[in-house]
């Protein structure tokens, strides 16, 4: 049989036996069926016979994902040169039947999940998501939007152990990018997500909320590393119960910033978010008629003491910590509020002050621009303050003729900046 030919049997078979001096003994090889076909069925079919100790390989081009999905990947490769396009029928996806509720805050929704444990999922920077998201953004121009109404995250990874993903792309995501929940030793590296609007008729607004990049959620060792982000909201969030978490070559383009919260939501729960290192990173405004928003560089939030209302939507009165946070080599580019911190989310002006305690900022070597002369402002809680908040060779510049501020509110002790830090932020 000549050589080829024998190959395509090989991927027409798509169960074969691999090399056997691998450690993974199957190989499922697929490719897009094709326009008008649904490539669910054969996707979902691949990684249940090679998803456990077996290698799966989708080929280039569009795979049409009709409905949810989940890949249960143990001691398995997948190797994913095409897109994963998920279907931009709205109500479908909304109706709560059509995905999955495995992300417990703010009872957010996956339309793809990704659990087990060592595993590796390469995209090899030619595939990844298709999240159809330009048809979604324009539903929510009209329709209102709440945190757990439905809106699905593009890539979930839930309860997983040493998984990698690795040179993924998402394209156009409707809602969050990513979601890392209940996981440990979960590496990402290589990351694009891009929410960018290409209807002319919404040029200069933010019709992309709730893209975020990532959130992080019960979730321990993580790492995210080389990540590329367009989008109208958090470029990472990191929420309750995020430990070791390590983010490095990081560029955030448009949108809100890198946050650590909201936390505190829940007032059953604490949020402990501790040991967290962010390291190369650029926060790059874009050109405003894509995105106008670059609001923060990076920024930290907790709801207040009081509880208003029931999450999703509302809450308040959560406790926990932060701690031990390093944020270094950190390069702005005309953001509006260079570094953020306050205790007030979801708040009215009679609450009572969050418990929620933040400390062991460290700030070093932060260099580039901001729009206004704001350049740090940290409102602690006046119930336990913030503690050990440190710089080093902290220097963003302030519009030309400025004086920089820095506003501490509530803070013990500072250190490192080249000006005092204190209420008003004046002299
Ligand atoms: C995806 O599959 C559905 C169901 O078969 C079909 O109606 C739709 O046209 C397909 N979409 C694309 C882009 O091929
Ligand atoms: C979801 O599925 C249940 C059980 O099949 C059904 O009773 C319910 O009507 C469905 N909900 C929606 C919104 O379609
Ligand atoms: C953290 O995750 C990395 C990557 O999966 C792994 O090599 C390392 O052993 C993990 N560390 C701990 C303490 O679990
Ligand atoms: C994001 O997508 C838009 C529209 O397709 C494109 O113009 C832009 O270059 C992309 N950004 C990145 C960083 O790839
Ligand atoms: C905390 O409260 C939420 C509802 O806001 C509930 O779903 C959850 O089960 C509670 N968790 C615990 C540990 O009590
Ligand atoms: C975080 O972990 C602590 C225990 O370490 C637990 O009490 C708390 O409920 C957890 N919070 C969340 C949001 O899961
Ligand atoms: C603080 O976090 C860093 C990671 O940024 C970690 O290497 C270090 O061990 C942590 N320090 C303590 C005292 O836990
Ligand atoms: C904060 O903690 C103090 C001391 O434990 C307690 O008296 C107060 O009620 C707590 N506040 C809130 C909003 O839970
Ligand atoms: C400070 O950060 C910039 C990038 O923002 C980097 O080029 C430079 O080498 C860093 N300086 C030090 C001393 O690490
Ligand atoms: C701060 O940055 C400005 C503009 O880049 C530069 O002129 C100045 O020397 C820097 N100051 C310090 C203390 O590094
Ligand atoms: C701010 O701190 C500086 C230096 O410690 C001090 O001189 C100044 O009076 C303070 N201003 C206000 C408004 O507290």
């Amino acid at each position: 049989m000549h050589f080829s030919i024998f190959l395509f049997v090989l991927a027409a078979l798509s169960t074969t036996i691999a090399n056997p001096g691998s450690s993974l003994t199957r190989t499922c090889t697929i490719s897009p069926l094709g326009p008008g076909r649904d490539d669910t069925d054969q996707v979902l079919g691949a990684i249940t016979r090679c998803g456990h100790g077996g290698h799966t390989i989708l080929q280039e081009g569009v795979f049409n994902i009709t409905r949810k999905m989940t890949w249960d990947l143990v001691e398995s490769k997948v190797d994913l040169h095409g897109y994963l396009s998920f279907t931009a029928d709205i109500d479908y996806w909304l109706n709560p039947n059509n995905t999955y509720r495995v992300v417990f805050i703010q009872s957010q929704a996956s339309w793809f999940v990704i659990t087990g444990r060592d595993f590796e999922v390469d995209a090899h920077s030619t595939g990844g998501i298709q999240g159809n998201g330009q048809p979604w953004w324009e539903y929510f121009t009209t329709h209102a939007k709440a945190d757990g109404d439905g809106r699905p995250i593009s890539l979930t990874v839930y309860r997983a152990q040493r998984g990698i993903i690795r040179n993924f792309a998402i394209e156009a995501q409707p809602f969050w990018c990513n979601c890392v929940a209940e996981s440990q030793s979960v590496v990402y590296d290589g990351m694009r997500c891009n929410a960018s609007n290409a209807n002319p008729a919404f040029a200069g607004t933010n019709i992309v909320p709730n893209t975020d990049g990532i959130n992080t959620y019960r979730s321990d060792n993580i790492s995210l590393l080389n990540w590329d982000i367009t989008c109208g909201d958090d470029c990472l969030a990191i929420k309750g119960n995020s430990t070791n978490v390590v983010a490095k070559q990081i560029i955030c383009r448009g949108g809100n910033g890198i946050a650590f919260g909201s936390l505190g939501q829940y007032v059953n729960l604490s949020d402990i978010v501790e040991n967290v290192l962010l390291e190369d990173v650029q926060l790059r405004r874009i050109d405003a008629s894509v995105q106008p928003n670059m609001q923060n560089g990076i920024y930290f939030k907790s709801w207040d003491g009081s509880v208003n209302g029931v999450p999703p939507t509302g809450g308040g009165g959560g406790t926990g910590f932060v701690k031990n946070i390093t944020t270094k080599n950190i390069l702005l580019d005309r953001v509006a509020v260079p570094l953020h911190l306050y205790q007030t989310n979801g708040g009215h002006s009679l609450d009572l002050p969050s418990n929620l305690t933040f400390g062991g900022l460290h700030f070093e070597n932060w260099t580039g621009t901001a729009l206004a002369n704001k350049i740090v402002d940290i409102e602690c809680s006046v119930a336990v303050g913030c503690a050990d908040i440190r710089f080093s060779e902290f220097n963003v510049s302030a519009p030309a003729g400025q004086a920089p501020r820095f506003i501490c509110q509530n803070v013990e002790d500072v250190s490192g900046l080249n000006g005092p830090c204190n209420a008003t932020g004046l002299p």
